[in-house]
């Protein structure tokens, strides 16, 4: 199977995109999976969630601009099978130096290449930051699916029109017709609160089986586990935070091992023309 390239986005931030990127990512490894996680947040959380210090230097910043291999940029972690190109400050300046520069969309793409015909990973998680901007627009046209963390709130459908439109602009232009919407996992959930209940139902709605079954509760063990830099399967392995991610990586590794993807349920709009194709 060749490796399968995943950016885990949403542009509204906190709504549990690097929780789900690292932790998938580590359950994915636990489940004999060669797995790279990339970081592609400045804030770098990916990095230090896995128990790596943020490096100068160390990210893919000079690579994205054309200067040295991605491949030079994976390092381990101390987790079997998990393997991390990590983030720092300054790929901060990266959407700023991108943009000036040639085949700014595909900058991700291209230097992802010699790592997917090295064939060391069946998965390679994107953890995305919290914007549309071009590091995520990199992270989509590089990605064979899309993987969406609503958070259980009152505006979780917020944005994700967007993300619908932008998904369609890429299939539109030709920047990467092959992306489709791998699933949307909810988080922070509380089975408590009747507005998490309606949340869900609204989304289910909206989406329909592109919904992964898992939902991610609220837990605090998940929110402590990145401040001891180990994935939840690490730190507190019986959690409930555990057996949620342990569920969500069953899915996700269903829906990527069919032979053909399920097309995207997902009403997706008329394409627009307002993101270039260089
Ligand atoms: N299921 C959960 N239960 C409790 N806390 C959680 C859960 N998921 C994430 N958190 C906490 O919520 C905060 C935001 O989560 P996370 O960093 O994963 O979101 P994010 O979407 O990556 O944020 P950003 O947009 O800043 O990159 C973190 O402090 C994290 O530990
Ligand atoms: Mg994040």
């Amino acid at each position: 199977m060749p490796t399968k390239v995943i950016a885990v986005a949403n542009q509204k931030g906190g709504v549990g995109k690097t929780t789900t990127a690292v932790n998938l990512a580590a359950c994915l490894a636990a489940m004999d999976r060669r797995v790279l996680l990339f970081d592609l947040d400045p804030q770098a959380n990916a990095t230090s969630g896995v128990g790596l210090e943020k490096t100068e230097g160390a990210s893919a910043y000079r690579a994205l601009l054309g200067d040295g291999g991605l491949l030079e940029k994976i390092q381990p972690t101390a987790f079997e099978r998990l393997e991390i190109i990590p983030s720092e400050v300054d790929l901060c300046g990266a959407d700023i130096e991108l943009a000036r520069s040639e085949n700014y969309l595909h900058r991700v793409a291209g230097a992802l290449q010699p790592v997917l015909q090295s064939q060391r990973f069946d998965v390679v998680f994107v953890d995305c930051p919290p914007s549309l901007g071009i590091l995520t627009l990199n992270a989509f046209a590089a990605a064979d699916g899309l993987l969406v963390p609503l958070q259980c709130e009152y505006y979780a459908l917020e944005g994700i029109s967007m993300l619908n439109r932008i998904m369609a602009q890429l299939h539109g232009n030709g920047v990467n017709p092959r992306l489709e919407l791998l699933g949307v996992v909810m988080t922070m959930f509380d089975s408590r609160t009747k507005l998490c209940q309606q949340v869900v139902s609204e989304v289910r709605e909206h989406f329909g089986e592109r919904v992964f079954e898992t939902m991610i509760p609220r837990s605090t063990r998940l929110a402590e586990a990145p401040s001891f830099g180990k994935p939840i399967i690490y730190y507190d392995k019986y959690s409930s935070g555990a057996a949620a991610y342990e569920l969500l990586a069953q899915e996700v590794l269903a829906r990527l091992e069919k032979p053909s993807p399920q097309p995207a349920e997902v009403a997706i709009p008329a394409p627009v023309s307002d993101i270039p194709t260089t």
